[in-house]
């Protein structure tokens, strides 16, 4: 059964300047409206849902990704991939079987970027002082989360032993000279705020979280006063004159107590991990940009594309020692959602060809060595995200699951990859009768985090 809704438009993702010209084409100016880029404008609800190769009969639970999909006319010349309403995409599995899929606008101010289970909740989330959006099962609009205080993080980080959320939150139309890093409980209710001043206010995409330590990305992309002025939808700029660097907050610590070294300059959206070594060092994988909207003002891909590097810092020399680990362009790097702050060996990534998105990589840590999966010629693939096997004996015993894109059939899969085995191709697909967009984040939201209702 297929069931379409009227379009439910939504505001945008930041607190910004919405101008009133064309929508998006295959033909759009703004590389990120053309071909999938673009939004979707229906909302659907498939219950008959084609699936080749064996699901998993042990995952019950929803897979979710949010991305920006702005509803109603934009602006070609100002419009930028991170603004616009947020879409939540969905597919219920039980024991074998693909349930549905659906795709819903978050609603509310837009959170456009993330979409979490926590605390019972389904939360569509976004950075830049927006509040989460709670959503029903069905991902239906439930209402703004007021619960964690003002504005939120896209990229929260769950200590795995605590059950907490850790946050750096800024909030530049209200917060100017500070951020914000939080801590919620596993009650889903704010338990710890700290402020942090800093220089200038930079985007702060993401964090880490050790051990130890809260870690604060203070990178040279900063709220751009000529940017609000020409009125470009997102106000941030690469800066020369902030200086780069990287803060290490001791847990439960006070912010005149932040370890800050130097970097080179540099922009990351994303850590794929961090965790503390023998000798106290702080280890951090991340997908690092050499340029960051300096002359690209629409979108991330177009000054520079993202490599795998490791910072090492020393908290006693405040130094930091920057290695490359891969010097293939790739994003949205995904671990074993148990081992985040902990010493690790394998993360995932997918490979970035311009605006293309043609493979998933397997990344041992260990050894250097990386596997990949070609999705194939015209075919793009998005985050990979892990999900442990039941009664894994290893890291990696587990699945990845992506969105893939077809450009000659203009719809999509969800591939379920065998994540000890990415050379062996799908394990199983779940045919998409729509596209879904190129979106940025989600995860695998297990029945037992977040039940049925
Ligand atoms: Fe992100």
């Amino acid at each position: 059964m297929t069931t379409r809704r009227t379009v439910l438009k939504g505001t945008l993702a930041l607190p910004l300047l919405p101008f009133g010209l064309s929508a998006c084409s295959d033909s759009s100016p703004n590389r990120y409206l053309a071909d999938n880029f673009g939004p979707v404008d229906v909302e659907s609800t498939i219950t008959d849902l084609r699936v080749t190769g064996t699901l998993p009969p042990e995952l019950s639970g929803r897979f979710l990704r949010n991305g920006p999909n702005p509803a109603g006319s934009v602006s070609e010349s100002s419009y930028h991939w991170f603004v616009g309403d947020g879409m939540v995409h969905g597919i219920r599995l039980d024991n074998g079987r693909a349930e549905w899929y659906r795709n819903r606008y978050v609603g509310g101010s837009g959170a456009n970027t993330n979409v979490i289970g926590f605390a019972g909740r389904t939360m569509a989330i976004v950075e830049s002082g927006s509040m989460p959006h709670d959503l029903g099962y069905t991902l239906d609009s439930v209402g703004e989360n007021t619960s964690i205080g003002t504005g939120f993080t896209a990229h929260p980080k769950l200590d795995p032993d605590s059950g907490e959320l850790h946050a750096m939150c800024y909030d530049w139309a209200n917060l100017r000279d500070h951020i914000r890093y939080v801590v919620v409980g596993t009650d889903g209710e704010l338990a710890e705020e700290t402020e942090i001043q800093l220089p200038g206010m930079p985007m702060i995409h993401d964090m880490s979280l050790t051990e130890n330590y809260a870690v604060i990305f203070d990178l040279p992309v900063t709220l751009s006063f000529m940017a609000l002025g020409t009125g470009s939808d997102l106000p941030f700029r690469w800066d020369d004159d902030y200086e780069p660097r990287v803060g290490l907050l001791p847990r439960g610590g006070e912010a005149s107590e932040i370890i800050w070294s130097p970097l080179k300059p540099n922009y990351a959206f994303h850590p794929m991990n961090a965790y503390e070594d023998a000798s106290g060092q702080v280890v951090i994988d991340i997908c690092r940009y050499e340029r960051m909207f300096e002359n690209d003002v629409r979108g991330p891909f177009g000054d520079s594309l993202p490599r795998l590097d490791r910072w090492t810092i020393n908290p006693k020399t405040r130094t930091v020692s920057e290695q490359v680990v891969d010097t293939r362009t790739q994003e949205f790097p995904r671990i074993h959602p148990d081992l985040n702050g902990k010493p690790y060996r394998y993360g995932y990534t997918v490979g970035v060809a311009g605006y293309d998105f043609p493979t998933i990589y397997k990344q041992d840590m260990q050894t250097g060595a990386a596997t990949e999966f070609n999705v194939g010629a015209g075919r793009h693939s998005a985050e990979p995200v892990f999900i442990p096997r039941e009664g894994a004996l290893t890291e990696d015993d587990g699945y990845l699951m992506t969105f893939v894109y077809d450009e000659g059939s203009n719809v999509s899969e969800l591939v379920v990859l065998d994540a000890q085995d990415l050379a062996r191709g799908a394990i199983a697909t779940i045919h998409l009768p729509v596209r879904v967009p190129y979106g940025f984040h989600g995860n695998w939201i297990p029945d037992t985090v977040t039940a049925p209702t």
